[in-house]
């Protein structure tokens, strides 16, 4: 009950700069502009999604029937919508430097600038890096408020295939990761991959500093993942989407979060991604059952002051 008196105001009265909310639309522009301004990928979308989506749920279909589950038809439905997209922005040379959603977009850099104004102490943690766009966003702020703190960027760098599941992960973060290793081979495009020179490059190509800004390397399951990299930390975005990787982060990482600090799980109330379960087991095991502030799909963990 303290805790919940001590928790921080929500950060939604931190003000941005205006170079901040920018970047959120270079980040994404097919977010915000229309459709229109994207006629390669419309008539990818017209022509054949309905044919896709039928041979792709099929696939998919066969995939959970063979691991003895039946997921439920909407879950495949939101599953499926997003990986088609993604395979449609890269048939059609569409650059997105970021998955985040634009509210999430803007939670992530008011909960920065929050920590910065509330004076907590340590670097802005971004795990599960993709293209970049979280760690821009954090980075962006930082400069925009003049503050020299790191932003670690902890990710495989490479494509995220079954190597970044294991035993211990519940079976379906392994059919969304099969299903993705499916869909790359269908349409024979990159899917989730990533590299350090490429998000070097699109740090630059939108103009946002590399100073301060490091790339930790390594699979967060494996038992040498160099954790030791990571200092304190003011905020930890979480967004590695499976149980056994969040869970390793959190017992890694958690210790380091300072007082006032903020974690946030970007994909707590997506259905069929254990990384809820490993943040909800997490946070029975140090106690803490306040209710996690919703923004979206994600979840904001604030921890009290002290
Ligand atoms: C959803 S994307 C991150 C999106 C990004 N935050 C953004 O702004 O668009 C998930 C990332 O997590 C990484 N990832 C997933 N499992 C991992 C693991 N076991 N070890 C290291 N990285 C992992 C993937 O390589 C991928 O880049």
């Amino acid at each position: 009950m303290n805790a919940l008196i001590s928790t921080p105001a929500p950060s939604t009265s931190q003000t941005l700069a205006p170079a901040v909310e920018a970047l959120f639309r270079r980040l994404s522009p097919i977010r915000y502009r229309s459709p229109l301004r994207y006629p390669r990928l419309v008539a990818q979308i017209l022509w054949r999604k309905r044919r896709d989506h039928a041979a792709l749920s099929q696939r998919i279909q066969a995939l959970i029937a063979a691991e003895g589950r039946a997921l439920a038809p909407e879950v495949l439905d939101t599953y499926l919508e997003s990986v088609l997209m993604l395979h449609y922005l890269q048939l059609s040379g569409v650059q997105v430097y970021s998955m985040l959603k634009p509210e999430l977009m803007d939670s992530l850099a008011r909960e920065c600038a929050a920590v910065v104004g509330a004076g907590v102490d340590g670097d802005i943690v971004d795990v599960g890096v993709w293209k970049g766009g979280s760690s821009m966003i954090a980075k962006a702020v930082l400069e925009s408020l003049g503050d020299g703190r790191r932003v670690l960027c902890l990710d495989l760098y490479d494509t995220m295939d079954l190597r970044v599941i294991d035993d211990e992960d519940p079976v379906d973060d392994r059919i969304i990761v099969s299903a993705l290793d499916l869909a790359r081979e269908y349409f024979g495009t990159e899917g989730v991959r990533t590299s350090v020179p490429e998000i070097r490059d699109n740090f630059r190509a939108l103009g946002v500093g590399l100073d301060g800004v490091e790339f930790v390397r390594g699979n967060l399951i494996a038992p040498d993942f160099p954790f030791d990299a990571v200092g304190t930390i003011a905020l930890m975005r979480i967004d590695c989407d499976f149980y056994t990787a969040t869970k390793n982060t959190l017992e890694h990482l958690y210790p380091k979060v300072q007082r006032g600090g903020t974690i946030i799980f970007d994909d707590y109330y997506l259905e069929g991604f254990g990384e809820r379960r490993a943040a909800d087991e997490f946070r029975a095991r140090v106690g803490d059952g306040r209710p996690l502030e919703r923004v979206g799909q994600s979840a904001v963990w604030r921890l009290p002051k002290g």
